[in-house]
């Protein structure tokens, strides 16, 4: 891993593990994540923003070789991610946003900050407003969506540790989600991410990184 050094800021050691990272291809399969930083990893995920603070997501995080087989098996074009990375984890969203969870999330607020749930009725109410006005193909497209934010938490967080990544959509949602015993839940697959250490073998390491110019995304109005 490379390390920030004295001489170096914090914003430029940033900047070095966002170039260092790339959607690795083969991982090292001797190589192990360790629990310290599986640690960091997991707070990643949990401490991710999301609409309302919602949270309206679960990941199932695998290690056991027999369902890194099972899930390789249903998504061939990522099948070596499967088999050589150290962790893969499962990013799954909620089904629908039922009042019930919003109600269970208000609670969970009030126990936490320690005030009255009947303080929170407002914002109760305006979560419940939003939510259930959307039609069920926004409500999937929104709950969706603050998935990714874990994801990309996740990546960077990876990065800035050390730790190599592939994000992987090429995946049979649904394969999987019978595989996990999802489909008994109140979740399904989104997509998956594979974690570990690049393999000396992973050509994609040495590729350069292609990005658009600067001048081509940003406007500065
Ligand atoms: C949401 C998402 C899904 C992706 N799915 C796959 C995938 O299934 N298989 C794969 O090899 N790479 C996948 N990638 C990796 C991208 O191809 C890669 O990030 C992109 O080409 C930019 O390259 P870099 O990440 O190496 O800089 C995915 C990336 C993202 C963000």
């Amino acid at each position: 891993m490379n390390s920030s050094n004295s001489q170096e800021g914090i914003g430029q050691y940033i900047q070095r593990q966002l170039q260092w990272r790339y959607a690795a291809k083969i991982f090292d399969k001797t190589r192990s994540i360790a629990q310290v930083d599986w640690n960091v990893l997991a707070d990643s995920l949990r401490l991710a923003p999301s609409s309302f603070g919602l949270q309206p997501w679960h990941f199932v995080v695998v290690q056991s070789s027999d369902l890194r087989q099972k899930l390789a098996e249903a998504a061939p074009m990522n099948r070596q991610k499967f088999e050589t990375a150290s962790h893969i984890v499962i990013l799954a969203r909620l089904k629908t946003i039922k009042v019930e969870y919003i109600d269970s999330f208000i609670k969970h607020i009030a126990e936490t900050r320690e005030v009255p749930p009947s303080a929170l009725e407002e914002y109760r109410n305006m979560i419940v407003d939003v939510t259930q006005a959307m039609s069920d193909q926004d409500q999937v497209q929104w709950i969706t969506r603050q998935t990714y934010i874990a994801l990309g938490n996740l990546l960077t967080t990876a990065a800035l540790i050390g730790i190599d990544t592939c994000a992987m959509e090429g995946i049979d949602p649904i394969k999987f989600d019978g595989i996990l015993d999802l489909s008994k839940t109140d979740y399904v697959t989104v997509v998956a991410a594979a974690l570990g250490y690049r393999s000396t073998q992973d050509e994609m390491q040495f590729a350069k990184k292609v990005r658009f110019p600067s001048e081509q995304i940003f406007t500065m109005a």
